[in-house]
This record gives structure tokens, sequence and C-alpha cells, in this order.
């Protein structure tokens, strides 16, 4: 349903969690869309909470810490910081980003779990689960991993497959292994509060039918869930990080991580919002959305909404969760650990002020619908083509051209011809439009519309002509023509500055700058009046500038580097050869030798002939190397020579020892050469 039937929307952004920076796939696949979505509410003037923040507790914040070598409040200190300094950086509007680990929170966490207990809304269970021996520890979640019974992957986890994407149970793991130890767990008895999501699941059949407005990819994982049958599922956990249990008997446990985690949304805008806080989470005119990830759509689509319908107090559920899919880059998915992303402090530091450009790739190409991918190819024709060739050249000329004919000020606007009366209709139909694209959480479409309008304003000059129009005029002693067309420019300039503001808020308010206008209401956009004659404007120079290749080609080499490394890394090195005694060594005669001549054997594609200078003779050594190196590049370099074994005949011609090669990342072979100032002939020993 459209925010028109409520008082208010409470809009969150999924809690990442605070184990390491962030990266393009986030900022495309929930934030920056929920950015749109709520700076376009706020135009409307609609009441809106934007809440955010960092998920603080469960396994990925342990294991992260163990990884470091450090404690996971220290984990979670550092990663907060700097999670919440990129969204500032790339203008994420929150009106809170806090984090899970506040007092405020486990105090929420524990009177939501204590409500639903009090309610007889748990079921208490002893069931056995995977223990490690060696670490003395139950094994939760991410601390398990194993074969995952859908598709195979060895490395899925105990809660999730990240492959298939299935959501997992431990004892589903097919060969499960301590992500501690590596041992193989035992099995211990353990008790654990249950939400029954089986009792539950009548009311959320309930619920998601009435919302058959959600999309496609979303609609699909809840309906194969409810189809599967929901199970009793823990939201309690035998681990020593987290939310304490707030139950006599519970020593030494706390609160499944998926539990407290989306009740922050709750304690946040408690925290906005101080006592006024309850009308967001329990009133009837509110409206609740959710962006979030695909991985996250069943705890918001189904686990969530029956924790809040077990508490009884609140809103039993999301109106709306426009979960996005995955975003990949250059052709391989985002990956953490492979260090296969473009991370956000590092794209400011590489593109300072560039906020909107990646802002603007990043929705034209988010994954709506399906995966979608980012190139640094893509990036730069879209700024150079559609950013700097559409949008700013408009912008551009439409300035420019007033300051020079008709000073810092909007010209006056005599008789509209029959063009201008049709580019004012056409201009006034788009905020609609596009207002119905983003109440539909179709970004890429709104951007599109975005990009139409400045596309509008190009086809005006271009039918009109002011450039010509001015010469016409000025020799008639008429300017009206060229200041009635440069005043419609401006006017479109003003409309465009409020529809840019929720995709490119950074360049919306230079534009603004630039035209003295402070507008962002929704509803004054497409006004052909929105700048008086006489009000003024002033060039602050252009809204983008063009990227060269060598800057995007930087970037590809840095991702090209990445592959290489991680290849290397994943080489598996050649197991060791047996023991031999120094006798055995002593018997290679390995000395320095320096090439002197070099030729391709004829007829031979790998063969080189190389004429070796040995300090003792001159030889000939064949050596298979002519697809990794050219004859004339080797002559006079230095090479190590195995000079006592027994000659070979190949192609005709005899080898008279072999030249030692290493294989380098690019599986090239190279010369195994000296240092500076060895002399010619010299054993190596
Ligand atoms: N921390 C989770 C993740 O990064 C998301 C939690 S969203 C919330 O996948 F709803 F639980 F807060
Ligand atoms: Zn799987």
């Amino acid at each position: 349903m459209s925010e028109t039937n409520f008082a208010r929307t409470t809009v969150t952004a999924a809690l990442i969690y605070a184990n390491g920076p962030i990266h393009i796939g986030h900022l495309a696949g929930c934030y920056i869309p929920a950015d749109i979505y709520v700076r376009y509410l706020r135009a409307k003037g609609h009441d809106v909470a934007f809440i955010s923040g960092t998920d603080e507790h469960g396994v990925p914040i342990t294991i992260r810490a163990q990884k470091e070598g450090t404690t996971p409040q220290e984990v979670v200190d550092k990663y907060y910081v700097q999670i919440r300094d990129s969204f500032r950086d790339f203008g994420i509007s929150f009106d809170i980003y806090s984090r899970t680990s506040k007092p405020e929170h486990h105090e929420m966490s524990q009177d939501i779990f204590r409500q639903i207990y009090d309610k007889g809304g748990f079921v208490e269970e002893v069931t056995e689960q995977y223990f490690d021996e060696k670490a003395g520890q139950f094994l939760a979640d991410r601390y398990i991993i194993g074969t995952c019974p859908i598709c195979g992957n060895e490395n899925a986890y105990g809660d999730q497959c990240e492959r298939c994407g299935s959501t997992l149970s431990p004892t589903e793991l097919i060969h499960p292994r301590s992500a501690l130890s590596g041992e193989k767990p035992v099995m211990k008895p353990t008790k654990n509060w249950y939400l029954p999501l089986d009792q539950l699941q009548p009311q959320l059949q309930a619920y998601v039918d009435t919302h058959p407005e959600w999309k496609t990819n979303v609609a699909g994982q809840v309906r194969s869930w409810l189809t599967e049958g929901l199970k009793p599922r823990a939201m309690t956990r035998d681990l020593d990080w987290g939310i304490k249990v707030p139950l006599p008997d519970a020593e030494g446990k706390v609160l499944y991580v998926w539990f407290d985690a989306p009740i922050g949304y709750i304690t946040f805008t408690k925290e906005l919002k101080g006592d006024g806080w309850e009308g967001w989470w329990k009133a009837k005119d509110t409206r609740l959305v959710h962006f979030i990830g695909k991985d996250n759509i069943v705890f918001h689509c189904l686990i969530f909404p029956a924790m809040l319908m077990a508490d009884g107090r609140f809103i039993p559920g999301a109106d709306n969760v426009p979960a996005n899919e995955f975003m990949n880059l250059e052709g391989d998915k985002i990956s953490t650990s492979r260090n296969w992303a473009v991370w956000l402090h590092e794209y400011l530091e590489q593109f300072p002020g560039k906020q909107d450009v990646l802002r603007y790739a990043l929705t034209a190409n988010g994954p709506e619908t399906k995966d979608s991918e980012f190139t640094w190819k893509d990036f730069q024709t879209r700024n150079n083509s559609e950013l700097v060739g559409i949008l700013g050249n408009f912008i551009n000329r439409a300035i420019v051209l007033t300051e020079k004919n008709f000073g810092t000020a909007v010209p006056k606007r005599g008789i509209l011809t029959e063009i201008d009366q049709s580019f004012l209709t056409d201009l006034a139909a788009f905020p609609a439009k596009l207002g119905e694209s983003l109440d539909n959480f179709r970004f890429r479409e709104g951007l599109a519309l975005l990009m139409d309008v400045a596309r509008l304003g190009n086809k005006y000059l271009a039918e009109t002509e002011p450039w010509k129009a001015l010469k016409t005029d000025r020799a008639a002693n008429r300017p009206e023509r060229a200041a009635t067309v440069l005043n419609l420019a401006l006017q479109l300039s003003a409309t465009l500055s409020i529809l840019a503001e929720p995709f490119l808020p950074f360049s919306a308010e230079k534009l603004r700058g630039m035209l003295n206008f402070n507008e962002k209401n929704w509803a004054k956009a497409g006004h052909p009046d929105l700048l008086p004659e006489g009000h003024p404007i002033e060039n602050q120079g252009l809204l983008f500038q063009k990227l060269e290749d060598d800057v995007i080609d930087a970037q590809v080499q840095k991702l090209l580097d990445t592959k290489k490394m991680n290849e290397l890394a994943t080489k598996a090195p050649a197991p060791q050869k047996e023991i031999i005694g120094y006798d055995d060594f002593a018997k290679l005669d390995l000395r320095i030798a320096t090439i002197v001549a070099a030729e391709v054997v004829p007829k031979s594609k790998k063969l080189l002939k190389l004429t070796l200078d040995t300090g003792l003779d001159t030889r000939t050594v064949l050596s298979g190397i002519a697809e990794h190196v050219s004859p004339e590049t080797v002559i006079g370099k230095q090479v190590t020579l195995l000079a006592n074994l027994a000659p070979r005949p190949m192609m005709g011609l005899e080898s008279q020892g072999m030249i030692l090669m290493a294989e380098d990342r690019d599986g090239k072979l190279q010369f195994l050469q000296p240092g500076e100032g060895v002399w010619n002939g010299g054993t190596v020993s």
C-alpha cells in the first residue's frame, strides 16, 4: 500500500554485522534504494523515520575477533565507526545510526523475550547439539561447517549455505566440522527456547496473503518456506558473546542474534524519538518498510513478524520488504575474504567528491529483480555519456548561455510558442511518473525517468536553438525569444534539482546553490514558475567531470592484481621431494653463465638455442622458453646453469646443460638470475 494511507512510515535498513568494512554490494543491495525512498518520502512531506545501525552480536563477530587476534568488543568498536562514516560520506541520510551493543538495546531485547516467554510463546526443549570438545564450546550457526545437503557446497554454515542460499540447521550438514578446531564435533544435550513457527504458520500465512504487491523475488522465497512448512526455531544459543537470556535457569546462554538484531530497529527508534517512539511501532496508521538484501528475506518476512505477533504489542510485520538480489563485480561474486570488492573508503580516496557517480552507477545497475553486475567500464560510460553528456551538459548550457547573454539573473519570459507549451506539458507529467516508480520501489526506472527529464531539456534546446535566436534577435533588437527559452530551461533545471535530490543528493545540492533555489518539495516539481524573472543565478562549475581511461584502467588493474594474488594464494605448493644427503647435492655443478647469443630453433615453437659463456667454455644449451621470452631480450643476461647434466640431442642439435627457471604469477618462466656483481663462471653452492 502507498504511504498516503498512513500517517507515518518507519523505514529500516538492515543492521550490517560490524565485522568488516562495507563495499558497493551493500550500497546497491540495500542502502542506496532505502536512501532514495526516504529522501523521496521526505520530499513529499511525509513523516518518516530512517533507522539503521550495526549488528554487533553473533558468531560473525566472534569469528572475526579470532581472526584479528582481538576481542569481539574491539572488533565492533572499530567497524562501527568505519561503517557509520562510510554511510555518512555517501549521503545515506539515516535519522539514526546506532548499535546493538548498547545497554538500552540489551534491555529492549530482554523485555521482548520476557514478554513472549510470559505469554507462553516459547517452547522449551532439550536437544542434542554439536559440541567441540577441544574448544569446550557448543557450535552454533557459523561455528559449524559442513557439506550443504542441497547443493553440495563443502563450506556451508550451520545456519545457511552461502552458495545456494538455503537456510539450514546444523544437523542437516553432511560431514560437520568445527570452525574453531576443525575437529569432528560430538553431540551433547542442551536446553534452548524455541519460537514455534509451525504453530504461528496460519497467522503468518494470513499476513503474507494480505501483501500480493510484494516483489516477486521476495514473495517467491516466502512462498517456498511456507509450502515446505515452518519448523520451530531456537531463539537462544550457548555462547558467551551476546545478550543474556533473561531467565534464572539460563546460565551461559544468549539470545540468538537474529532474535535481537531486528529488535534493534525498535530500540534505535526509541533512541531517536524518545517517548514518542511507540507511535512508530504500535500505531495502526504507521507503516513499516524493511530494506534488506536477499539473504535476509526469511528473517524479515517470517521470523521477525512471528516475534512481533508472539509479543502482541507491536504492528505485526512490515507493510513491504523490497529486498534486492546481489550485485557482482567484474564477472565474479563480491567476496570479503578474497578482497573481491570495491570498498567505499577506498573509492572515496580514489574518486574524492564523486559519491553521486557511484550512487548513479549502482542505482542504474541495481539488482532489483535479479543479480546484476558492476564493471568499471560501465561506471565510466554511465559517467561520461549520461551524467556528463546528458544531465551535466543540459545544466551547463542553460546556465552558461543565460549568464553570457543576460547576466546572473533569470531572464524575462515572453510569449510562449507551441513548442514551449508542449515542453511545459511534458515537463509537468514527469514528477507523478517518477513518483509512481519510487512508490513501487522501481528505482532503476525512476532514475531512467530522471534522465529523461534532462533529455527533454536537451531536446528543447536543440529545437529552439537559443544561440541562433540570440543572433537574429539582436539583429532585430528583440531579445525575447532566447530569453524565453532560457527562462524555461532554468525552470526545468529547478525541477531537476527537486527530482534529482533522492538519487544524486550532492549534485542536487550544488545545483540548488547555482539556482539559489532551496525547494525540495516534490509537489512543486514540474511547475513552470519555480524561478521568477530576475531571480539570481550563479554558475559554480560543472556538475560532473569526464573520467579518463587511465583512471578506469588503474581500477581494473587493481582487480586483476587481486585476482592474481588470490590464484597465487590458492596454488597448492608442490610437495617436498625425498630427503637427499649433501653428497648428492654436491654432485650438481651449478654455475653462473652469460647468454652471448640466442635464436629460435627452426621449426620449433618452444626451443631457444642459447650460446652461453660459462667462464670455462662457450657452449650451446637448448631451452624450452621460446614462448616466454624473445631471443633479442635475453642476450647479455646472467643465468644459473646446471653444467654437468649429461648432453642431450634435440632437434638435430645437442644441449650441453640446463638453465634453471621458475614460474611467475602469470605462469611465465623466468630465469633464476644472480644479483649484481657476480662473476661469470662463479659456482653456486
Ligand atoms: N547482520 C545481518 C546481516 O548482515 C542483518 C541483520 S538485519 C536485522 O546479514 F534485521 F536483523 F537487524
Ligand atoms: Zn547449498
